[in-house]
């Protein structure tokens, strides 16, 4: 969701004004995905590498991180959401977690669209993260190293329930894949939108699937 900082500062405005922003877009993107029958929309709010961000912004963010997880919960449970952390607890405080923990408990029964909330991020780390429960496995004689494939090495990861994307949106006009979903976005699509994450709307988002919708996917194969 890249762009809230320039969308700010191109209108004199503290760069948090563009993340409250962002919010809005946030709310469209997530209702209309689940209306349009997307099985797992993933955001990436925060990455490991935002924890290098002035303090006072990183609190910012999570003061509004916590206004989003409490006062979405009505659009989460109309819409039949399921939120999933995606990402590291260790670092983030007790405040957010518990108020994390609170709404993913909330939705948790709902069978609707999957949200993955990346919060505290890095796609490297999820990787080491599911590479050192592979090798926990190995050790304590639940895994024979012969049988970790593919298949049984993505379920180490965060949340191997949220299907792989098939299309990565990214904001800003930004070209780049920033340690985002590393395993997963193995064969996903890329849509680059020159808007800033403030003022992308629906209208972009079906703009994203159109496009999607013109892709030749080969998966490495030769079609016939
Ligand atoms: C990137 O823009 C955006 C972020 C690091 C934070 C994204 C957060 C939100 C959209 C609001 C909170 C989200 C949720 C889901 C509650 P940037 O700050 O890097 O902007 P820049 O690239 O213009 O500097």
């Amino acid at each position: 969701m890249d762009g809230n900082g320039r969308w700010a500062r191109s209108r004199g405005l503290e760069r948090i004004r563009g993340h409250e922003r962002g919010i809005t877009a946030v709310r469209e993107t997530v209702e209309e995905c689940a209306r349009l029958g997307v099985e797992g929309l993933t955001l990436y709010a925060f990455s490991e590498e935002n924890w290098s961000r002035p303090q006072l912004e990183i609190s910012m963010l999570m003061r509004l991180l916590k206004k989003f997880l409490v006062e979405e919960r009505p659009t989460l449970m109309d819409n039949r959401v399921q939120l999933l952390h995606v990402g590291r607890r260790e670092r983030l405080a007790p405040d957010v977690l518990r108020i994390l923990d609170e709404t993913i408990e909330l939705t948790a029964g709902n069978d609707g669209m999957k949200l993955g909330l990346a919060i505290s991020y890095g796609g490297r780390a999820e990787i080491v993260d599911a590479a050192r429960r592979a090798a926990i496995a190995v050790r304590d004689g639940a895994l024979d190293p012969e049988a970790l494939d593919e298949a049984a090495f993505r379920g180490f990861l965060y949340h191997p329930e949220i299907p792989d994307p098939d299309l990565m949106i990214r904001t800003a006009g930004e070209m780049r894949v920033s340690n985002f979903l590393l395993w997963q976005v193995s064969y996903a699509e890329l849509h680059v939108e020159d808007v800033c994450w403030p003022d992308f709307r629906k209208e972009h988002l079906h703009a994203a699937f159109r496009a999607f919708g013109r892709r030749v996917r080969k998966f490495g194969a030769v079609l016939p």
